[in-house]
């Protein structure tokens, strides 16, 4: 631990008490002159103290940041961002900082923030939109041993975990449109583009790409996609601390991925059914250049849709795009 989390540790532990800088130096075991030149730091990063003669100092707010130090701060994870966070200001992706990390040979769990990003990109190289600072951009380094053509497990996986935390964090009635949009009262909220590394028969690496909209106003989005976005603070009503909602995910993706490994398809793809928004309602689905009309029935053991056509054929889609009707 370096000795700005070691300062934030401290802080965060005292609550609304002062702490004095000599009491902070013998604590940390630095020089008071050291105390102070990472209290200037942290100040600098938007953290306020107060500062009062003969008590020394208390922590009053933390910047509204994606701050590596803020997130792990007992977040409590055995792995998913317990090593490494990173977090930028601006990048071209999360996924493309991410893939370059794990191609050098990151950590699986390690995790990459960002506040805004020039080139957020969806599914179908569509772009992903996103104003700076307001919303949740990360990316999840993952080095699963399944066979490659398993990777849709991992998209309902993640798609289960992002609907899991927005139902508990905010209280919220989010669901899955499949594969892997996150809609919240009918407008899209979050998705999630995967990205792989692999050899014919195993995967060298997996990104896990999220982008949620948390704290956007109506004001914020463009015409063209006002009909079909939202975001928490839209649904809920109030401002969402990014950092603690951060928290939520991570250990949610950490608990859904391990049910993966550890218990199988099965497990997560019952969870789906109770968050899917697309069962049972009719679909039109676009899929190697062709597109099918009718009633999903549930998923396949890879997590692929099962459709059942007007022939009663029940058709497996494995990927492609799909139209509620
Ligand atoms: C989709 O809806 O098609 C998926 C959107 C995924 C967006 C996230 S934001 C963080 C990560 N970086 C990207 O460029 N995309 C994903």
């Amino acid at each position: 631990m370096n000795i700005n989390e070691s300062i934030i540790k401290v802080f965060h532990s005292l609550g609304d008490k002062y702490i004095s800088g000599a009491e902070l130096a013998e604590k940390l075991n630095v020089s008071r002159a050291t105390v102070w030149n990472h209290i200037k730091y942290l100040r600098q990063q938007g953290y306020r103290f107060k500062a009062s003669t003969h008590v020394g100092y208390k922590l009053l707010s933390v910047p509204d940041r994606m701050l590596p130090d803020e997130i792990q701060y007992e977040l409590g994870t055995r792995f998913i961002g317990r090593k490494k966070i990173y977090s930028y200001q601006e990048v071209n992706s999360t996924n493309d900082i991410a893939i370059d990390l794990a191609s050098q040979n990151a950590e699986e769990g390690t995790v990459v923030f960002a506040e805004h990003q020039r080139k957020g990109r969806g599914r179908f190289h569509r772009r992903w939109f996103s104003p700076p600072t307001k919303n949740i951009l990360c990316s999840i380094i993952l080095r699963p041993h399944f066979q490659p053509k398993k990777i849709t497990q991992l998209t309902i996986t993640a798609a289960v975990a992002v609907a899991n935390s927005i139902r508990s964090y905010f209280d919220l009635p989010a669901l899955i449109k499949w594969p892997n949009d996150i809609y919240i009262r009918g407008k899209k909220a979050g998705g999630i583009l995967i990205e792989m590394n692999a050899e014919l028969d195993e995967i060298n690496f997996v990104i896990v790409g999220i982008g949620v909209n948390v704290n956007i106003l109506r004001k914020d989005i463009p015409k063209s996609l006002i009909k079909n976005c939202t975001s928490t603070r839209i649904e809920a009503g109030k401002k969402c601390n990014r950092v603690e909602f951060a928290k939520a995910l991570l250990r949610e993706f950490e608990k859904q991925y391990t049910i993966l490994l550890e218990d199988g398809f099965d497990r997560i793809g019952k969870e789906w059914v109770d968050l899917s928004l697309t069962l049972g309602k009719m679909i039109e689905a676009m899929t190697e250049g062709e597109a099918f009309v009718g009633y999903p029935t549930g998923l396949d053991e890879d997590g692929g849709l099962l459709l059942r056509l007007d022939t009663g054929i029940i058709k497996k889609v494995a990927g492609g795009d799909i139209r509620i009707l």
